[in-house]
């Protein structure tokens, strides 16, 4: 391509009237990111800078959730249409020269291979203006694309639309690229007078005509170019988004026993050999190594996981990094800031929270750690609990290697257990254990003789 220069505006101040929520629209999610952060990593990818955001409607929570360094916003305050909305943009572009690619916020299913082509096919043709357009069954709420043959002459609004205009099936999927500042000198002479009383961005395409440059339209697929109004069609775009990436997953080695049934968000990544079973939710940053088993119903978040892990059914994980070989489940809970070195097993019922666990130790039953440090090869036995919290502070368990800790035992914080030590079970430890020591923290068993048959009623 000819032209170096990009830069990007998404348009994300409408209110989305039709998803009847609090939340702004461009907020609402798919495959685990925000609408609008889409159109925002897409344009990223293609190299665009800087990329502008127009919010308005929610401006503060738009903010806040997609805040990052490679992102500018521009504010419109009251949404007077596509065209005021673009040139809200204007300032934060004042020094810019070059292709502008416009983008919606509300639009997610928009590949990159899509909108380099029409950026090619802008540089190519030298147009002013360039956009996408879709032929639809139903173009009813649409703008309509007017051609005279090859020439796109203007596109003109579902309201606006003479009745023969409206048989067109031909619309506007409100993705461009301009030239500016072309554009923006343009667009002081676009009007509002028109039915909905809004300034249209749609205007430019006869603006350029009248001043004889240049406007291409490329035809690409209805589906890439959906946009989001309500909550239907919000699920029918995380279908395609959920089918695009586990797609990808299985082609680069990833086994989906039922595709249909795993959620896997985008910026998680899988290694080869690994077997994903039905109904897994794989969330936000989540790397999990080569030669896994995730069993069904498993719910990992911004875990980190080595090679050749076994997590078992209806285990939630958070926040945690796992060595090699654990097995983890079924039913543990990872809580944040678990840390296992590897080959470590959390068994059923098992709780960890800020808990580094070091090569080979393991709880196999009905535990809670949290709050401690352990060291290799440490054995919990089944209900072990790091009694952490006073109500008002949290204290630190510490257990060196080697340890073997009893059935039921509970660790009274702060607590240090040296190592190669034994804890006989039921003991309640307060204070530390030295190195090598058994510690045993039960009341001593009595045995009363004959008590039992002098005072038990014996069943009829
Ligand atoms: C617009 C196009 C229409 C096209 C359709 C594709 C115009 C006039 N019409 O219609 O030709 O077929 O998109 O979906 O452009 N927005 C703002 N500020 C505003 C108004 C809108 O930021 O003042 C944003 C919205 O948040 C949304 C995008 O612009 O992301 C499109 O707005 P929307 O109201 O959906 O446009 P339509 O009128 O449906
Ligand atoms: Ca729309």
């Amino acid at each position: 391509m000819t032209r170096q220069s990009w830069a990007a505006v998404i348009l994300a101040a409408g209110q989305g009237t039709r998803m009847k929520s609090d939340l702004p629209k461009v907020l609402h999610e798919i495959a685990g990111a925000p609408l609008a952060a889409w159109p925002t990593t897409l344009s990223r990818k293609i190299g665009c800078d800087p990329i502008v955001l127009v919010v308005g409607h929610g401006a503060d929570r738009v903010r806040q959730r997609l805040d990052n360094e490679q992102l500018s916003f521009a504010l419109q305050e009251e949404q007077l249409g596509t065209g005021h909305a673009l040139l809200c943009a204007e300032p934060a572009l004042q020094d810019f020269r070059g292709t502008l690619l416009l983008l919606c916020g509300d639009v997610p299913l928009l590949q990159q291979e899509t909108i380099e082509a029409m950026l090619a096919m802008h540089a190519a043709e030298q147009a002013s203006v360039s956009l996408l357009t879709a032929v639809v069954d139903d173009p009813t709420g649409y703008g309509r694309i007017v051609r005279d043959g090859e020439a796109v002459q203007a596109i003109v609004e579902q309201k606006d639309a003479t009745a023969e205009q409206q048989q067109i099936c031909e619309i506007n999927a409100g993705i461009y690229a301009f030239e500016a500042p072309w554009v923006f000198e343009a667009l002081q002479s676009v009007g509002n007078d028109n039915a909905q009383q809004e300034y249209y961005l749609t205007d430019i395409v006869a603006a350029a005509n009248r001043e004889g440059k240049t406007v291409r339209a490329l035809v690409v697929d209805e589906e890439e170019v959906m946009g989001i109004n309500d909550r239907v069609q919000l699920a029918e775009a995380a279908a395609v988004m959920r089918q695009r990436i586990n797609e990808k997953l299985m082609r680069d080695g990833v086994t989906l026993i039922d595709p249909d049934n795993c959620y896997i968000d985008g910026e998680v990544s899988i290694g080869t050999d690994t077997i994903v079973h039905p109904n897994v939710h794989l969330r936000g940053t989540t790397r999990i190594g080569a030669g896994c088993i995730i069993e069904p119903g498993v719910v990992i978040t911004d875990c980190t996981i080595g090679d050749r892990a076994h997590i078992k059914s209806g285990s939630v994980m958070a926040e945690s990094t796992l060595g090699d070989d654990c097995a983890i489940g079924p039913m543990a809970h990872l809580r944040p800031g678990t840390n296992l070195a590897g080959s470590n097993k959390i068994g059923n019922f098992v709780e960890t929270k800020k808990a580094n666990l070091d090569i080979g130790s393991q709880a196999s039953h009905l535990t809670y750690i949290g709050d401690a440090e352990v060291g290799k090869n440490v054995n919990f036995g089944c209900g072990t609990i790091t009694c952490n919290y006073d109500g008002a502070n949290k204290f630190v368990t510490t257990i060196e290697d080697d340890v073997f800790v009893g059935s039921d035992v509970q660790f009274v914080a702060p607590v240090k257990i040296g190592r190669n030590s034994l804890i006989g079970a039921g003991s309640t430890i307060t204070k530390d254990v030295p190195p090598d020591a058994l510690a045993i923290a039960r009341s001593v068993q009595k045995n009363v003789e004959g008590w039992a048959k002098k005072n038990k009623k014996s069943k009829k």
